[in-house]
């Protein structure tokens, strides 16, 4: 079985918001496989961020794969908005997708040449119908915080959700990411990649750091110092 590669994911919702062309270069200065898009609506989660206007700014900005974390209601209504911004991977929280538009959506995305993610609040188990689609995902998130904040600090109790969904798409060697977000940084990146995952996403624990483009090397090498490979 191939091991996945270990890929670190700065989430630019905790760097300063009124300069995010800076924030994406410190990501690529650093090394980051992918910026990470915290995209909140007030309703799904208790914050509101930005859409796809901030992320079609920013797209000019950087060649980097933009993730798109779409922590908002009625999801599908959408899509078409930040495939047209930019956005390289689209990420949908299971609690809030419609499993009935799901065939519909992966077949839009999927046209365009861009790739599906599904999340799951630290709560929530992979429900059935996706259980049965995950062949057709690039991206499983899994929240280990709840949605809304940047600098929230990690929910262990995600762990055997972790193992266990990382284990079921090994088995089925899936050309899939299991991506791990919320709270992460250089202290726990390692007991976290022993679990599993690897997509490691960190705001804080990247753009809180005295020298963040630093801290995306050091993830990078205690994660895959646990996990193997580089
Ligand atoms: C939570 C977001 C996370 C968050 C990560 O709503 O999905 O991506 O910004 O930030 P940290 O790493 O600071 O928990
Ligand atoms: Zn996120």
């Amino acid at each position: 079985m191939t091991m996945r590669p270990t890929k670190i994911a700065p989430s630019i919702l905790a760097y300063d918001l009124s300069n995010l062309k800076e924030g994406l270069e410190i990501a690529s200065k650093g090394g980051a496989d992918q910026i990470h898009l915290d995209v909140i609506d007030g309703r799904f989660a208790p914050n509101i961020t930005f859409g796809p206007g901030t992320v079609k700014a920013l797209r000019p900005r950087s060649p980097m794969k933009f993730d798109t974390h779409l922590m908002i209601v009625d999801p599908q209504l959408y899509v078409d908005r930040f495939l047209e911004a930019g956005s390289d991977l689209l990420t949908f929280q299971a609690e809030a997708l419609d499993p009935d538009a799901f065939d519909a959506l992966r077949s839009k995305i999927h046209s365009r040449g861009k790739e599906m993610g599904l999340a799951l609040k630290p709560e929530t188990q992979l429900p059935s119908w996706a259980e049965d689609r995950l062949q057709f995902l690039s991206a499983l998130l899994l929240l280990t915080v709840n949605p809304g904040f940047s600098g929230q600090a990690m929910e262990v109790g995600v762990f055997p959700k972790i193992e266990r969904l990382s284990r079921l798409v090994a088995e089925r060697g899936l050309d899939l990411d299991v991506e791990i977000d919320g709270g992460i940084d250089e202290g726990n990146v390692g007991e976290v990649a022993k679990r599993g995952g690897n997509v490691f996403v960190a705001g804080a624990g990247v753009y809180g750091k005295p020298d963040p483009v630093r801290a995306i090397s050091e993830l990078r090498s205690r994660a895959a110092a646990v996990r193997g490979g580089s």
